[in-house]
């Protein structure tokens, strides 16, 4: 795991599926050699396209699944449509190489300890979410007494994306803006309504999504004693603590005020200690 500003150095992993999922989003699925660590939930990946100048910085990416094939690694990402970079990658097809780097930052806390995880996305915000799950389920042996409910929202159901690994593998709660599936509203609304069911020593709540997202989520939460780490979505360029261009402003527990790189001291963090939200 690279979790320091160290030059890591990136590898080269070939595209086996990049298929559109819904509309401006995709799914891709790249094969990379054995020796590609294991990622953690919440860790992150950077790719670009090797050989093509534009554009020049990697763009980051959640792990959404990891596992193991044949002597080789099958990472699956799950990304939106949003500007140069990720329109490149929805042009890439089947046997495409790309540069992966990672998997890099530190991801979500999985105490043995808890007995409610509550997973809290909007829209690709699932993809971390989605992965952290699957290990929930990896690791039966130490998490078996964790009940696992998912609240995802998206704009409207065509958006929902990555439910197919969700239904059935926890307790599923849906939103939609524009109530076409599901509960009509914010999703942090729909989990407001259930929050005063989960006992407050051992739930865990995980979130990842839009920065409206993360600020009502941390409205709800700071009045209780809920854990809850949110994984963040900050613009990037190196990816591995060298640039500071995603530093975030934090205050720890003391009350003591830091800058701290998302990409190496996160993506993950205690919603608590983030200031600016
Ligand atoms: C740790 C981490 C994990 C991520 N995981 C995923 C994921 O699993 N799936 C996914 O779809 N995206 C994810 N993102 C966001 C993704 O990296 C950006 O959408 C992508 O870099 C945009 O590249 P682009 O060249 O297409 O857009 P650009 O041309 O760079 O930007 C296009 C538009 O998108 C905005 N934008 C760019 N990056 C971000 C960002 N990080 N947050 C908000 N707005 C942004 C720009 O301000 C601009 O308006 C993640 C980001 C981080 C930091
Ligand atoms: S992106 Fe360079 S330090 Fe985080």
């Amino acid at each position: 795991m690279i979790t320091t500003s160290q030059h890591p150095s990136a590898i080269t992993a070939q595209v086996m599926e990049n298929l559109e999922v819904a509309p401006g989003h995709y799914r891709m699925s790249l094969c990379l050699p054995d020796f590609f660590d294991l990622p953690h939930p919440g860790q992150f990946v950077m790719i670009r396209e090797p050989g093509r100048e534009e554009p020049l910085l990697s763009r980051p990416f959640s792990v959404y699944g990891f596992r193991k094939e044949n002597d080789q690694g099958i990472l699956d990402l799950l990304y939106r449509v949003v500007g140069r970079g990720t329109a490149f990658f929805s042009h890439l097809r089947e046997k495409s190489s790309v540069s992966v780097l990672g998997p890099l930052g530190k991801g979500f806390t999985m105490p043995t300890s808890v007995r409610n995880a509550v997973l809290v996305a909007g829209g690709v915000g699932v993809a971390p979410l989605n992965f952290l799950l699957q290990q929930f389920h990896e690791r039966a042996s130490d998490f078996r007494e964790v009940g696992i409910t998912a609240y995802v929202g998206a704009r409207t159901s065509a958006l929902l994306v990555g439910m197919d690994r969700l239904e059935g593998f926890c307790d599923l709660r849906v939103s939609t803006d524009d109530g076409s599936l599901g509960y009509r509203g914010a999703v942090t609304d729909l989990l407001e309504r259930d929050l005063g069911s989960y006992p407050q020593d051992t739930t865990w709540i995980y979130g990842c999504g839009p920065s409206g997202m993360i600020l009502s989520l941390s409205r709800l939460v700071r009045p209780t004693s809920l854990r809850c780490q949110v994984s963040l979505e900050e613009r990037m360029a190196c990816g591995f603590g060298a640039c500071l261009g995603c530093a975030v402003k934090t205050t720890d527990s003391q009350g003591v005020t830091n800058y701290r790189r998302v990409c190496s001291e996160g993506p993950v963090f205690d919603i608590r200690e983030l200031s600016q939200i």
